[in-house]
C-alpha cells in the first residue's frame, strides 16, 4: 500500500548569508497513513518546522523527497492546509471574509459561499461573522485560522505549534476542538509541537526528533483510545518515555543548580 504521505531520505541544508551551512535535516524518512494524527516533537531549532514547510511545499529538500498519494510535493497546493502559531488574519477583513478568502482567490466562491457558514459552525464561531480580527480572542482567532485552512477541504491539515500562543485553558479546549474536526472530517494531521503533553493528548504516532541535524530519533504509536485521560498512568508513563528520549528525564548528569 502506497503511504499517503511519504519521507523519503530528507535531507535539508541551508547557507546562512556568511556562507556558512546549516544541515537542519538528515536523511529523514516518515510514513504517514490516511487518517493519522502525527505530532513532531524535539528541541528547539532541530528542523520540525523545515519538515512542515516541505510538506506544505514551501521549501524544497537538498536531497531526498517528500510524496503526497505517491506524488513528489513540488509545491504548496490545496490538498494541504496550513496552520501557523500566529493565526496571520487580514486585520482589515472580517471573520466571514478571512475565512472566504481562499474561495474567492480560487473564484470558486459564488459557488461554495454556503460553506463560510459550515466552517465557521464547525470551528465554533458562529455569530461572529461581522467581527473583525482585533475583537476577537486569540482562541477564536486560531479558530478562524483553523476554517481558513479547512475550507480549502484539504486531504491533510498541516499545524506549526498551533496552539503555541494560547493560555493553558484555551489551548486544552483548542485540543479537544482539533480531534473533534479530525474525526468528523476523518482528516490527516501532522502538527509541530514541543509540548509532550499535546502530543501524548492528540496523536496517534509521536515522531521525537534530535537536535540539529535532525534525525527522527524515535516514532513511538500510541494506541490509547480517544479522548484520553491525562491523569491515568499509561498517559503518565508515556509522557517519561518521551521526556527520556530528549534527555529531559533529569538525574542522568549532575545539575548544575542546588536548592
Ligand atoms: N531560511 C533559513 N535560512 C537559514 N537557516 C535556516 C532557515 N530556516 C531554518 N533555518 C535553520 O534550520 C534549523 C531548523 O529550523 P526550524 O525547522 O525552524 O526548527 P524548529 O522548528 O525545530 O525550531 C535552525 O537552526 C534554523 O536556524
Ligand atoms: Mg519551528
Amino acid at each position: 500500500m502506497v503511504s499517503k504521505i511519504k519521507f523519503e531520505n530528507v535531507t535539508k541544508i541551508f547557507t546562512n548569508p556568511d556562507g556558512e551551512e546549516v544541515h537542519a535535516l538528515n536523511g529523514v524518512n516518515l510514513d504517514i497513513e490516511d487518517g493519522d494524527f502525527v505530532c513532531l516533537i524535539g528541541p528547539s531549532g532541530c528542523g520540525k518546522s523545515t519538515m512542515l514547510r516541505i510538506l506544505a511545499g514551501l521549501d524544497k529538500p537538498t536531497e531526498g523527497a517528500v510524496y503526497i498519494n505517491g506524488e513528489k510535493i513540488t509545491r504548496p497546493n490545496y490538498d494541504r492546509g496550513l496552520v501557523f502559531q500566529d493565526p496571520n488574519l487580514f486585520p482589515w477583513l472580517n471573520i466571514h471574509d478571512n475565512i472566504a478568502y481562499g474561495l474567492k482567490t480560487r473564484h470558486i466562491y459564488k459557488k461554495d459561499k454556503d460553506k463560510v457558514g459550515q466552517f465557521m459552525e464547525l470551528v465554533g464561531l458562529s455569530g461572529f461573522e461581522k467581527s473583525y480580527p482585533h475583537q476577537l480572542s486569540g482562541g477564536m482567532c486560531q479558530r478562524a485560522a483553523l476554517a481558513r485552512a479547512l475550507i480549502g477541504e484539504p486531504n491533510a491539515l498541516l499545524l506549526d505549534e498551533p496552539l503555541g500562543a494560547l493560555d493553558a485553558f484555551t489551548r486544552m479546549n483548542m485540543q479537544d476542538e482539533l480531534l473533534r474536526i479530525r474525526k468528523e472530517k476523518n482528516m490527516t494531521m501532522v502538527m509541530v509541537t514541543h509540548d509532550v503533553d499535546e502530543a501524548v493528548y492528540l496523536a496517534n504516532k509521536i515522531v521525537v526528533m534530535s537536535p540539529r541535524p535532525a534525525k527522527i530519533e524515535e516514532i513511538i504509536t500510541v494506541e490509547h483510545s480517544y479522548p484520553r485521560d491525562r491523569n491515568n498512568d499509561e498517559f503518565i508513563a508515556l509522557r517519561s518515555r518521551i521526556l527520556k528520549v530528549l534527555n529531559f528525564a533529569g538525574k542522568e548528569k549532575e545539575a548544575e543548580y542546588y536548592i
